[in-house]
Order: structure tokens, then sequence, then C-alpha cells
């Protein structure tokens, strides 16, 4: 007898990890429709919808538009309003003055968020064995994509400011170079997801002229920009015309289920992107596209977000640092803290998943964000402030009871 059993997986998606964020909220909202109060601090999702012209709009080309496909490449007006924005936000360096940064339309590619910018330039730029550098403490899916493409992917350990600069990618370009193998990309975000880590301004402009004197294409994922705590922040753009850079509607401009990004790339791969796109998805979300243009006009509603993450971090800091908990990553920018918990806790898997069961605060592991040779996943927890305030402050007072009396605490006094 032929037991049906389906089709099975290609062998490209057999080692293919989960996202654990996902796996943990989906956990979550379980709970929530068990009855639940849960406080959610596990995934980047701002609490705050899009900003209300956005819906203004969103609703105006709805009753008004047929919302039929688009140019690949994004539609125009929107293109357009994404390259004055740089212009707005960002200076470069010309002649020894300072101008605002100017960015052609041309160069602007519109994707499904910014998950499907990597995508399209992971398949426009690497090819299968090429060898890509990520930071050892960072977002996952890098990894899990570049992967699943047949890359060979490197963790560059981060400093002991949580960040990868151009010394410590160098320290890496050189022992591979002993192993005859040649660096041919590297992705980072700065602010960084875990660790809120920023590259100054200077250290960026190094990491890119290192890049480009190295032939290594740097696609800078700056997804967390205008999402700081006095930091001042640079767009690789402003250092090179050879970086990819890859930006989203979801965190500062907290539109995540609209599922729209961007991105700059040199012209040599624009063709490429735009053919990508075009077989991979057609067209971004018509209405989104329509929609977004009017975020960028947003900015005292946006920064009013950002004053309210500022509060929520202070909180969060605070509450930690009076349960001991002070070995924190810089969390200059973004909405994580990061700490480490190995000098309390026997396992920070096995305390997420109690602290969610028991007392149904979700919090994120390290297994996420940390290379899995190095065992430190099981040392760190993320915590996420993009929610409510009064949603930490409760998460806060769960904890601190939660952890009063966690029999998997190694120093209980
Ligand atoms: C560093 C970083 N890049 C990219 C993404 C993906 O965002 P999206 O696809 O919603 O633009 C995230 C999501 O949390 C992230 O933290």
């Amino acid at each position: 007898m032929v037991v049906a059993e389906g089709p099975s997986e290609s062998s490209r998606t057999s080692s293919l990890p989960s996202f654990k964020v996902m796996e943990i909220l989906g956990r979550a909202i379980d709970l929530e429709n068990a009855g639940h109060k849960v406080c959610h601090l596990q995934v980047g999702q701002p609490k705050s919808g899009a900003p209300k012209k956005v819906l203004k709009s969103a609703e105006l080309h709805l009753r008004t538009n047929r919302l039929g496909y688009t140019n690949s490449q994004g539609i125009e007006p929107l293109r357009k309003r994404i390259a004055r924005n740089y212009a707005e936000r960002y200076l470069k360096q010309e002649g020894g003055t300072e101008v605002p940064l100017q960015v052609n339309p041309d160069n602007i590619i519109v994707t499904t968020g910014s998950s499907g910018a990597f995508l399209l330039t992971f398949l426009a730029a690497f090819n299968v064995g090429d060898v890509v550098c990520i930071a050892s403490s960072g977002y996952p899916c890098y990894r899990n994509i570049l992967n699943t493409l047949g890359c060979d992917v490197v963790s560059v350990p981060v400093n002991d400011q949580f960040k990868v600069t151009a010394v410590e990618l160098s320290a890496v370009v050189k022992r591979l170079a002993r192993q005859r193998k040649k660096v041919k990309g590297l992705i980072l975000s700065s602010p960084s997801n875990p660790t809120g880590a920023m590259l100054s301004p200077a250290e960026l402009k190094a990491l890119c002229e290192y890049c480009d004197k190295n032939g290594i294409t740097f696609i800078s994922d700056e997804i967390y920009h205008h999402i700081s705590y006095g930091q001042s922040e640079a767009s690789a753009l402003s250092f090179s015309d050879n970086v990819v850079v890859i930006n989203s509607f979801s965190k500062y401009y907290s539109m995540t289920g609209w599922r729209l990004g961007w991105m700059v790339a040199p012209a040599s791969l624009v063709p490429a992107l735009n053919r990508l796109s075009q077989n991979f998805y057609l067209n971004a979300p018509t209405l989104s596209q329509l929609a977004a243009i009017e975020a960028f006009d947003c900015r005292e509603e946006l920064d009013k977000h950002v004053a309210t993450y500022a509060v929520n971090r202070a909180v969060l800091l605070a509450a930690l640092k009076d349960l001991g908990l002070q070995k924190v990553s810089p969390a200059d920018g973004a909405f994580y803290i990061y700490a480490d918990v190995s000098d309390d806790l026997e396992d920070a898997v096995t305390f997420a998943r109690d602290l969610l069961e028991q007392a149904h605060v979700a919090v994120t592991p390290g297994i996420d964000f940390e290379d899995p040779a190095s065992g430190l996943g099981r040392k760190r927890l993320r915590f996420s402030y993009c929610g409510a305030t009064e949603e930490i402050t409760e998460a806060m007072k769960r904890l601190k009871t939660f952890w009063a009396t966690y029999p998997g605490r190694k120093n209980k006094n």
C-alpha cells in the first residue's frame, strides 16, 4: 500500500530555522485568545498604527482608485518622495561643504517590506558559494535567507560596544584570505536589532571606504533610522555610491502590515533588481504605495512615537537595573534592550518560555540573534519596547514578581 505523505520539501529549506520571534508571537496570540492579558515585548511592531494622513489617503484611494498593478519598480510619485526625503534628512560632503544628499529616483526600488528587498538584493548581488558577512549578534533573517540561497555566511564578532566596524571586518577578511576565501558582501543594520548599537557617522564612513577598497558589496539596513536617543545617524549613501541601502515603512513610519519598503541601489544592479521584482512579485502592494507618499509629511506625529519609546526605554532600563541585570547593550537606537542574563539564569530560552506561559510576558531569547555556534543565544534576552508605556510598566511589574521566585535563578537571595 502506498502511504500518501505529500511532496517532500526541498533540501534548500530543510535546514531553514524558524524565525523564533514569530513563533513566540503565535504562542502569545494563542494565550490571548484563551483569555489571558499578554504583555508583548517580543516583537518589533509599533503599537501605533499608520500615521493619520496615510490612513486618510488610503481611504480615498480605496474609493477612487481601481488599484491595479503598478510599475514593478514602484510608482514614480513615491520614488520621487523617497528621494526628496534623503535630501531633507541627510547631508553629504561635497568639495569641503555639506550639501543635502541627492538620490536619483531611478535608483530607488519599492519592495514588499525590507524583507522583500533582502531577497532581491542577495539574488542580484551574490552567487551560490559567495562569502557574505553578518554581525555575530544581528537580525536572524539575514543569515537564514543567505543560507537558503546557498551563500557562505560568516559571522563577524561584534566588538565590546556590540558593533561591527571596519576594524572587526578587516580582521575577518584577513583571516579568510589565509584560507583563500574572498569576502563578497556585508549586511548590517545600524541601529541594530537586537542590540540597539549604532555606528557613528565616522565609523560608517570608514566601513564604506573599507568595503569600496576591498570590493565588498555593503548592504546597509537602515530600517531603524530616525529612532535614536541622542546619537547622530548617517546614511551609507552619504559615503559611497556602491552601497545598497535598504529601508522600510515598518518601524519609524509604524506601518508593519502594509508590507512596504524600498532600496536605493547602484545603477549597475538596478536592471537585475527590476527583472527579479517583475518575476517574483510583479509589484509591491498598490494601496500601500499610494498612501505611503503621505508618510514623509507626518514627522510631528511619528516623532511623538519616538518620544514614547524614549520613556519606555527608561522604564525598562530602570527595571532591569533594579533586578540586578546590568549587562545590557548600548540601546542607542531602535527599540530593543538586549540583556546578558547568564550571571542569574541557567537558560534564557527556558526562562522566556516560563515567563510567557506563567506570567504572560512575551520576550525573545537570544537564540534568534546569535551565531548558533557561539552558545550566547541561551545567555541573552531581548526586550522590545515599542508598545504602550502602560504595557511596558505592567510587564516589568510582572517580571519583578516572577523573578523573585523563579526556580531557574542561580543567585537567589
Ligand atoms: C533589522 C531588521 N531589518 C528588517 C526587518 C524586516 O522588516 P520589514 O520586512 O517589515 O520591512 C526587521 C524586522 O524586525 C528588522 O529588525
